[in-house]
C-alpha cells in the first residue's frame, strides 16, 4: 500500500472535526494532519501544511469554504478540495465547483462513503497531473508574441503594485490566459510580498548566468498557480544596479514566447531598466490618483512619452486609482488637462486594500464581487479588449538614455 493521503478538516463546528477524526482513526489510507475552523484558517494551514485533500465545509465565517477554496485552488492547485454541504445547498455546491472543488458530500455520510470519495477525487486529479505533466505546461512558442503591459507612474505609492498583482491574478484566474508577473521595481520590489510567495530566484541569477534564453528564464519564474508566474526582483536593494536595460530588452524578447501577457509593475523613476520596458511594452497603464500634484506628475511624464520618446498615443492607458466622486479633481477636468481618455478606475478601498496585502492573498482572489475588483476587472478587460498595434519605433526612451549619458547605443554592450 501506498503513502496514506494527507488530509486537513475544515469545519467551524469542533464537534464535527472530532467525529471525523474518530471516523477516520481506524482507516489506514487517511491520515488527518491538521484541522481548520475557517476558510481563512484553512488557507494559512493549507501553505503551512500542503496537504493532499481538503475536506472543506462551505458554510463558515468570516471566510466561507467557497472563498477559501477560490483561493488555494489557484495558489496551490495540486491540492484536491473536497466539499461537504448539508441537503439544499445546491447552488453553494455549484459555486464551489466553479472555485475549484473537486467533489463532493452531501451530510450525512458514512465512514465508507467518506474514504471511498476522498481517494477517488485523489486519484481522478494525480491522473490529470501526470496527463499535464507529460506535455509542459507551459511550452516555449517562438512564434507566440505575448502582450507586454507595464505599470507605470511618475509618483510612488499610486497603487501600481496593488494594481499589476491583482490584474495578473485577474488576467490568469478569471481570463485563463498565461501570465508572467515581472517585479522591476528592482530596489524594493514587493511583488512576492503582495502574493505571500517566497521565490528561490531573482532576475540576478539571469544576469550571473548570462543566459536570457527559454530553459534559463523557466527555471528562474516562481510559479504562484497554474497559468501566473512571477520573475522576483532582486532580494537586496544593492543588487538592483546589476540590471541594465539590456538585460530587459533580452528577457521580455524571451517572455514574449512564453506567456499571453506579461505585466510588469515599475519603480516611478525613468531608470534605464525601466525605459526599456517602456520602449518594449504594448500598453502602458498609467497609474494617477486625483491629486494635483500627482496629475502633474502624470502630464509631465506624458508628454516625455509624446514629444521625446515618440510613443503612439494609443500605447499609455490612463488608471485613475483610488477613484472616488466626493473628493479630489473630477475626472472630466482631469481628462481635459491631460488630453488622454480614462481606461479604467479603481474606486478607493484602504480596508481591502491592506488587509489584502497583509494576508497575502489579493482582494480580486478573496473579494471578487468588491467595487475595487470590478475596477481591476474594467482594466482588464480594456486591455484584453484593445490590443494595441505594435509599432515601428524611431529613437526609443532606453538608446535616448544611453545618447544623453554619452553611452552611444547600450543594446550593443550586451546584445
Ligand atoms: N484603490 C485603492 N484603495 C485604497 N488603497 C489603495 C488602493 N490602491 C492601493 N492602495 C494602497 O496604497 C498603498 C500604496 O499602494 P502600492 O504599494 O500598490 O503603490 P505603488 O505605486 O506600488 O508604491 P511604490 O511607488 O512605493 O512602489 C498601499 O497601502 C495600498 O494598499
Ligand atoms: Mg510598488
Amino acid at each position: 500500500m501506498g503513502d496514506p493521503l494527507r488530509l486537513l478538516i475544515v469545519d467551524d463546528a469542533a464537534f464535527t472535526r472530532d467525529s471525523l477524526k474518530k471516523l477516520l482513526s481506524f482507516q489506514q489510507a487517511i491520515q488527518v494532519v491538521g484541522e481548520a475552523g475557517d476558510g481563512e484558517e484553512a488557507i494559512l494551514k493549507a501553505r503551512e501544511l500542503q496537504p493532499d485533500v481538503i475536506l472543506m465545509d462551505i458554510n463558515m465565517s468570516p471566510v466561507d469554504g467557497i472563498s477559501a477554496t477560490r483561493v488555494i485552488s489557484t495558489e496551490l492547485p495540486r491540492i484536491v478540495i473536497v466539499m461537504m454541504s448539508v441537503q439544499g445547498e445546491q447552488e453553494y455546491l455549484r459555486q464551489a465547483m466553479t472555485a475549484g472543488a473537486r467533489d463532493y458530500l452531501t451530510k450525512p455520510f458514512s465512514g465508507d462513503e467518506l474514504v471511498h470519495t476522498l481517494q477517488n477525487a485523489y486519484v481522478m486529479e494525480a491522473k490529470r497531473w501526470q496527463q499535464v505533466g507529460s506535455h509542459s505546461l507551459h511550452p516555449i512558442d517562438k512564434q507566440r508574441k505575448g502582450e507586454i503591459i507595464t505599470v507605470f507612474s511618475a509618483k510612488g505609492g499610486v497603487g501600481k503594485t496593488t494594481i499589476a498583482t491583482n490584474l495578473a491574478i485577474l488576467l490568469s484566474h478569471e481570463l485563463e490566459k498565461d501570465v508572467i508577473l515581472v517585479d522591476l521595481d528592482l530596489p524594493f520590489g514587493d511583488v512576492a510580498v503582495l502574493l505571500d510567495a517566497e521565490p528561490r530566484h531573482t532576475i540576478i541569477d539571469l544576469v550571473q548566468s548570462g543566459d536570457w534564453q527559454g530553459e534559463a528564464v523557466q527555471k528562474v519564474l516562481h510559479r504562484y498557480s497554474e497559468k501566473l508566474r512571477i520573475l522576483a526582483a532582486p532580494y537586496r536593494p544593492e543588487e538592483a544596479e546589476l540590471v541594465i536595460g539590456g538585460h530587459i530588452k533580452q528577457l521580455l524578447a524571451t517572455l514574449r514566447t512564453m506567456a499571453d501577457y506579461i505585466i510588469i509593475d515599475t519603480a516611478q523613476s525613468f531608470q534605464e531598466p525601466v525605459l526599456a520596458a517602456l520602449d518594449e511594452s504594448d500598453c502602458i497603464a498609467i497609474v494617477t490618483t486625483l491629486d494635483i500634484p500627482t496629475i502633474k506628475n502624470v502630464r509631465l511624464c506624458l508628454e516625455v512619452m509624446q514629444d521625446v520618446l515618440d510613443y503612439p498615443i494609443d500605447k499609455t492607458k490612463l488608471v485613475v486609482n483610488r477613484a472616488s466622486g466626493d473628493i479630489g479633481i473630477k475626472t472630466s477636468v482631469l481628462e481635459d488637462n491631460l488630453g488622454i481618455g480614462i481606461s479604467a478606475q479603481i474606486p478607493s478601498d484602504g480596508r481591502l486594500a491592506i488587509s489584502a496585502a497583509n494576508s497575502g492573498t489579493p482582494f480580486v482572489l478573496s473579494h471578487p464581487k468588491a467595487a475595487i475588483s470590478e475596477g481591476i476587472r474594467g482594466l482588464a478587460h480594456a486591455l484584453a479588449e484593445s490590443p494595441v498595434e505594435r509599432t515601428s519605433r524611431g529613437i526609443t526612451g532606453w538608446n535616448l538614455l544611453g545618447r544623453l549619458l554619452g553611452h552611444g547605443d547600450p543594446s550593443s554592450e550586451v546584445l
